[in-house]
């Protein structure tokens, strides 16, 4: 057994000199994000990974209706009253045969329709509130205002917002608190002194569809809902949201000004705040889920340190790359807009108590739930990049939380252990119905992932072998009783049924796909190990299974999506969607049973045949980190610029047709490889740039190396 004994690894290559914080700030600053009028598709955005605040051109939802989102605001819609099909527990799911016996698989059952449909769109996640600029009831537009200009100051988590209306300026500045659903606002302008302007919060109700982007919500439909209004004192208010089962708190405190609050006007749950008595009012607007509210940062300037502070520490203390010495290739630096950029945005959405959606806090897919299998890029670029606290918070407690439902999931079916779900929430951890969501099985040796991850940054850790040691043995106890025995073969298969990473495949038939076969090795391996360094014995069967599963399928000297599939690389139906084979190697640390031929082999020909104008999320930074450790950087800046890779003047990743905008995995996809670029891996640590990208002083340091 290799030891490993690099933990974190500085690699400065220019010279031997740090990155300064001078130096990280300009890098930094240098890619503001400005903007002159509201995107269509993405706000702006301040936030702190478990609330997020998304701003149009006004720096609040004056004119877009963008969402402000948390991880506990969460809504039922009322239950179906189907005869038959009244509570969770009628709900049956579906029976396939798998290997031989009748095994139940949580799937929309066509005789419960309505049960299935409601288990898949609830809970949902909500959009708590807006809140813009009132007009004094006049109708104005966008285009009324002029001269608007906006900043985002991704330094300090600072969103300066400017205009002109009504040949009066108006200037807002928008924060978020670093550690609470806390947003604080100020407002200068004449025209609120005047009484022409003022300030509005109003309510949402949800509604069901799978994706809500750009907009989370209808404001229409008042008489689903209630909200009142209570006035605390001269300076403060709060608004009880009552949504069918589901009731928060928003605390409205506000100085600077005297100030009224009304409403909501009718036929709605708009409120109007206005301030009279000065041409300047500080806003701290804070969201609870119930009336007492614990942060105890009530003022603007508060609010204000706190988000200097954050991000001041967080561009510090973590890892960094600097491209912008270099001159002679554009590449280097779209390639350090994109990372800055993402950096930002995931500790914005995604450096949650839970796994982000795909979407983040930006709006809702797939009703606001996460997807466990996506887990792996959300959060793994977190150590990658030595911010261990953010990756901390999620993990291993999500893992813990969901171990019962995973356990119970697993004795139903008739398997040992626990079997992780796939679309799920915090609240219910029940995994939503859908034929794919019950049969892809790429999510069960993420744990492993995780805490190997874990150890590397803590080896010898007891705390740290503790703490993922029961939901490590129970994953493997899953992952080594649902490999099949198949007796005319002697080993062990995968499936079927079951769907690989790329989902494009009839389950029935989809055995042993290559990509599953090999995560199924590492994860019983690195089980194996986890308990060797707790000087415990591990079962025999995780080792019988780890040793004689099924050999990797090859077709024609490359690695085929699964054993037995037609037409691979010939029929066009074999090479679209997720090319997962490349994560053999690219993802998952290199092994004995992995060809470097065929490895070769296979990253040439998805590069020649597979469609990747139509590839989505993080195909391509799946390819990248393939290619680096293949030794082909060039090819690997390649495909982290590919023009199908789209990131838009703020730094969000286009979703494109399958899935919504922004689509967070890309971004997390590229810190993972541009991580790999900058720290190397446990056999060959240090930096994989383009040569002349290192000559002319491009740098990185404090970069975890991946496995
Ligand atoms: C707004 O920004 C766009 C893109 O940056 C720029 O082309 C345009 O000139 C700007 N318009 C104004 C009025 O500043
Ligand atoms: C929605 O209902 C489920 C039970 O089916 C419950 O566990 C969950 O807490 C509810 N969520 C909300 C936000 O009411
Ligand atoms: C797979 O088999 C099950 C029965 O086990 C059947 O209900 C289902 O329709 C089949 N699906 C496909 C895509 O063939
Ligand atoms: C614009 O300002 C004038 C006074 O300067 C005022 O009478 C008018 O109501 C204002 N218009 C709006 C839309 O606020
Ligand atoms: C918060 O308020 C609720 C409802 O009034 C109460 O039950 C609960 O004990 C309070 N919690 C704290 C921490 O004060
Ligand atoms: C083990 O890791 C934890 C963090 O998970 C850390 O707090 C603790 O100090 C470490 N213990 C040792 C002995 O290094
Ligand atoms: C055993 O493996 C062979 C070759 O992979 C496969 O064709 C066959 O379907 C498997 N047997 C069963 C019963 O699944
Ligand atoms: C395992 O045993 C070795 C050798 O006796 C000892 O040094 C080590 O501390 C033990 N580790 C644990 C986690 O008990
Ligand atoms: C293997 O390659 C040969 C020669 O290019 C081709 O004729 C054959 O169809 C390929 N087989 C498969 C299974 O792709
Ligand atoms: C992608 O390219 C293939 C072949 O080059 C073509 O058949 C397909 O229509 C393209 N897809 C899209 C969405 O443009
Ligand atoms: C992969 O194949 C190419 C030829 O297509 C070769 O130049 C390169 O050295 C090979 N890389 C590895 C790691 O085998």
């Amino acid at each position: 057994m290799r030891a490993l004994h690099l933990i974190v690894a500085f690699f400065c290559l220019a010279e031997a000199k740090g990155i300064s914080v001078e130096q990280r700030r300009k890098v930094v600053q240098s890619f503001s994000v400005r903007r002159n009028a509201s995107s269509d598709t993405t706000p702006l955005q301040v936030g702190n990974g478990n609330f997020a605040f998304g701003a149009d051109i006004t720096g609040l939802q004056t004119f877009k209706p963008f969402a402000i989102m948390n991880t506990w605001g969460w809504h039922n819609f009322s239950f179906p009253t189907t005869p038959g099909q009244t509570s969770v527990e009628d709900y049956t799911g579906l029976e396939w045969w798998t290997h031989g016996r009748l095994v139940r698989y949580e799937q929309p059952n066509p005789a419960q329709n309505d049960i299935s449909n409601w288990l898949r769109e609830n809970p949902h996640r909500l959009n708590l509130a807006n809140v813009g600029l009132h007009f004094g009831g006049h109708d104005v537009v966008e285009s009324d205002l002029e001269e608007k200009t906006q900043e985002l100051d991704m330094w300090s988590g600072r969103l300066t917002s400017s205009s002109r209306f009504n040949g009066s300026k108006i200037v807002v500045q928008t924060w978020a608190d670093s550690d609470s659903d806390t947003v604080a606002v100020q407002v200068q302008s004449p025209l609120l002194k005047r009484g022409d302007i003022g300030l509005f919060l109003d309510f949402p109700y949800p509604d069901k569809e799978k994706f809500n982007a750009p907009f989370v919500g209808h404001f229409n439909l008042a008489s689903k809902h209630k909200t009142t209004l209570k006035q605390l004192s001269p300076q403060s208010a709060q608004i009880k949201h009552t949504l069918d089962d589901t009731t928060y708190y928003t605390l409205i405190q506000w100085e600077g000004s005297e100030a009224t609050i009304t409403g909501p006007l009718d036929g709605t749950h708009r409120y109007v705040l206005a301030p009279k008595s000065s041409s300047k009012i500080q806003l701290v607007i804070s969201f609870s889920p119930t009336p007492n509210f614990s942060s105890k940062k009530a003022s603007y300037r508060q609010i204000t340190t706190a988000s200097r502070n954050w991000w001041k520490n967080y561009w510090t203390k973590g890892a960094f790359i600097d491209l912008t010495p270099v001159h002679s290739d554009p590449r280097a630096l779209e390639l350090q807009r994109r990372i800055i950029h993402s950096q930002y945005l995931t500790a914005v959405n995604s450096a949650s108590d839970f796994p982000p959606q795909e979407s983040g806090l930006v709006n809702n897919g797939w009703h606001g739930k996460f997807h466990l299998e996506m887990n792996l890029w959300h959060t793994l670029p977190f150590a990658r990049w030595n911010h261990l606290d953010l990756f901390h918070r999620s993990l291993p407690h999500l893992y813990n939380q969901l171990l019962p439902s995973s356990l119970s999931r697993a004795e139903k079916q008739g398997y040992n252990g626990a079997r992780w779900g796939k679309m799920t929430d915090p609240l219910t951890g029940r995994s939503s119905p859908g034929e794919i969501n019950s049969l892809l099985i790429w999510q069960q040796p993420h744990p492993m992932f995780f805490a190997e991850t874990d150890y590397l940054s803590h080896p010898n850790n007891l705390t740290t072998l503790q703490k993922w040691d029961a939901i490590l043995t129970e994953t493997a106890n899953f992952m080594a009783d649902f490999a099949w025995f198949n007796s005319s073969t002697k080993v062990y298969d995968l499936g079927p049924p079951l769907y690989p990473v790329s989902e494009n495949t009839n389950p029935n038939i989809t055995l042993n796909p290559t990509f599953e076969l090999a995560y199924w090795r590492f994860g019983l391996d690195v089980a194996t190990k986890w308990k060797a360094r707790l000087n415990q014995t591990s079962p025999e069967i995780w080792g019988i299974v780890r040793d004689n599963l099924a050999p990797l399928p090859v077709v024609n000297n490359t690695y085929a999506t699964y054993e037995g599939i037609p037409n691979m690389w010939i029929a066009a139906e074999t090479t679209f969607d997720h090319p997962a084979q490349a994560g053999i190697f690219g993802l998952l640390p290199p092994s004995p049973q992995v060809d470097l031929t065929v490895v070769n082999n296979t990253a040439r020909k998805i590069k020649e045949t597979w469609r990747l104008n139509e590839s989505y999320g993080w195909d391509f930074a799946l390819l990248a980190m393939n290619s680096l450790r293949l030794g082909d950087v060039e090819q690997a800046v390649e495909y982290l610029l590919h023009p199908i890779f789209k990131f838009d003047d703020a730094g969000y990743a286009v979703g494109g047709e399958r899935v919504p905008t922004p689509y967070f995995p890309n971004s997390a996809g590229l810190l993972m490889a541009v991580g790999m670029m900058a720290g190397g891996w446990v056999d060959d640590e240090g930096v994989k740039l383009p040569e002349q990208w290192v000559r002319e002083g491009a740098r990185a340091e404090g970069f975890v190396v991946a496995l």
